[in-house]
């Protein structure tokens, strides 16, 4: 398993470029099993569930193939020319041409819970999918009721039997169904499905994450008719079938907002390209409270620091509150605020697992339940601390930047879901990140 080794402290400086979000891929990969023709998929973050993504669709019938990003007629921003930057791919997916399993095995919904975003998608193009359960993960158990419950409401039957969910409809009908709570990934398998539903469908307390509305920027691109996709209430019309299109990922709001944080907490100077700060107020409002400074442009967002940095509490909230994704990595950052900030997990009842390393690299952490409190600055000393989830490893890559001496992450290949080549982009900053390849 790879390992990072980071030498702090360090003071990042200059400019990265934000990926394709992986949270938005995810789905309008799974939107292709829709189509009855091919579709374009550009700005594909390079991580690794965009590859298992990819072997769970050919699974069941659609190929999808690298293009060499050329401009084949672009839509959305960015464009293929900004797609076609090192690591971010252009995807050609063709529909299947012949009987094919309609399902997610085991095997690749355990190393990947958004395989459940196929579900929706099997169900409305083919009439039934058998979908593993995704199971608990390292930061909850995160059940799929609404998924359920949602689909339900369209007019499938749902059966549970030997940890698979197997659902059947000859044809989903439109109906008026209220999630029991924000759900993002929920709110886009039940907005897949309704595309192709007779009738129309609203949908309520829907998620409202940037993620959510791209999917609906894509599905409307294939034909879909849905209004209202970004808020809290989703109205889609049933259409008679889904044709192709030429769609560009939104940026990683996530991603940009590591590197943001990374500026803030090492006292550095980052500008971020291919970001828009209008997704990451929240994050940017705690930044600027906390004494960064903080510009933003058409498309680029900056954070440097050079004084002090003063705690700033946060709760973390579905969209537009503070994303739970930037949690861990705030947290390494009130390490070094002088005095006492609360960090209050919402979202996820488990989602504190970078507590006990960080704290093992010198910093001072209580938690209560979902609350966490951090009293700073301390000056974090560089250890062996080992990955556990996708956002505790960019935490520990923070705070190893910020310590004094070497910091070994083990498990990387949690941060290798999400990040797309997270060490280069740091050398280029000045970060002194590298990668040592393990067994
Ligand atoms: C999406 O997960 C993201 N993943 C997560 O990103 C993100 O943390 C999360 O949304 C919240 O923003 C993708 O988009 C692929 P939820 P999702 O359904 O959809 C409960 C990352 O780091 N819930 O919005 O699985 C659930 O347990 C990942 O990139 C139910 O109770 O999250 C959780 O407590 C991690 N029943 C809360 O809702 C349901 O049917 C929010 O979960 C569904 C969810």
């Amino acid at each position: 398993m790879d390992r990072f080794r980071v030498v702090g402290p360090n003071r990042l400086e200059g400019r990265v470029r934000a990926a394709g979000a992986k949270n938005a891929a995810l789905p309008a990969l799974a939107a292709t099993l829709l189509a009855d023709a091919p579709v374009v998929l550009r700005g594909v973050p390079g991580v690794a569930d965009m590859r298992t993504m990819r072997r769970l669709l050919a699974h069941d019938g659609v190929r999808s193939a690298e293009l060499n990003g050329s401009p084949l007629g672009v839509s959305g921003a960015g464009g293929a020319a900004a797609a076609a930057v090192a690591g971010e791919s252009v995807l050609e997916l063709q529909p299947s041409t012949g009987p094919a399993p309609d399902e997610a095995p085991y095997e690749l919904v355990k190393t990947m819970r958004a395989s459940v975003l196929v579900l929706g998608p099997l169900l409305a193009r083919r009439g039934h999918a058998r979908v593993s359960l995704p199971g608990g993960c390292a930061i909850g158990v995160r059940p799929i009721d609404q998924h359920l419950a949602g689909l339900e409401a369209l007019g499938a039957t749902v059966e549970l039997t030997a940890g698979y969910v197997e659902a059947r409809a000859q044809r989903l009908t439109g109906a008026h169904f209220r999630f029991a709570l924000p759900t993002v990934t929920g709110t886009e398998n039940v907005m897949m499905a309704a595309t192709l539903a007779r009738g129309t469908t609203v949908l309520e307390n829907c998620a409202r994450e940037p993620e959510v509305e791209d999917l609906a920027r894509l599905l409307v691109a294939m034909g879909a008719s849905i209004e209202g996709a970004g808020e809290d209430r989703i109205t889609i019309e049933g259409v008679e079938r889904l044709g192709g299109a030429d769609h560009t990922i939104l940026p990683d709001r996530i991603e940009g907002g590591t590197y943001l944080i990374a500026a803030a907490a090492t006292g550095g100077d980052v500008t971020v390209d291919n970001l828009d700060a209008e997704h990451l107020a929240p994050l940017l409002e705690k930044l600027a409270g906390a004494g960064a400074v903080v510009e933003s442009g058409p498309g680029w967002v900056r954070v440097r620091r050079d004084g002090e940095l003063l705690p700033r509490d946060i709760v973390t909230a579905p969209h537009p509150g503070f994303p739970t994704d930037l949690q861990a990595q705030y947290m390494a950052l009130m390490t070094q605020a002088r005095g006492h900030a609360a960090i209050c997990e919402t979202v996820f009842e488990n989602r504190f697992q970078h507590v006990p390393e960080l704290a093992r690299m010198g910093a001072s952490i209580s938690v209560e339940g979902n609350l966490a409190k951090v009293t700073g600055p301390t000056r974090l000393s560089g250890a062996k601390v080992m990955a556990t989830d996708l956002r505790a490893s960019a935490c520990l890559v923070l705070a190893g930047l910020v310590a004094g001496g070497e910091t070994m992450i083990d498990r990387i290949y949690h941060l290798d879901r999400g990040y797309e080549a997270m060490e280069r982009k740091l050398q280029s900053l000045g970060g002194r990140v590298e990668r040592i390849a393990g067994p």
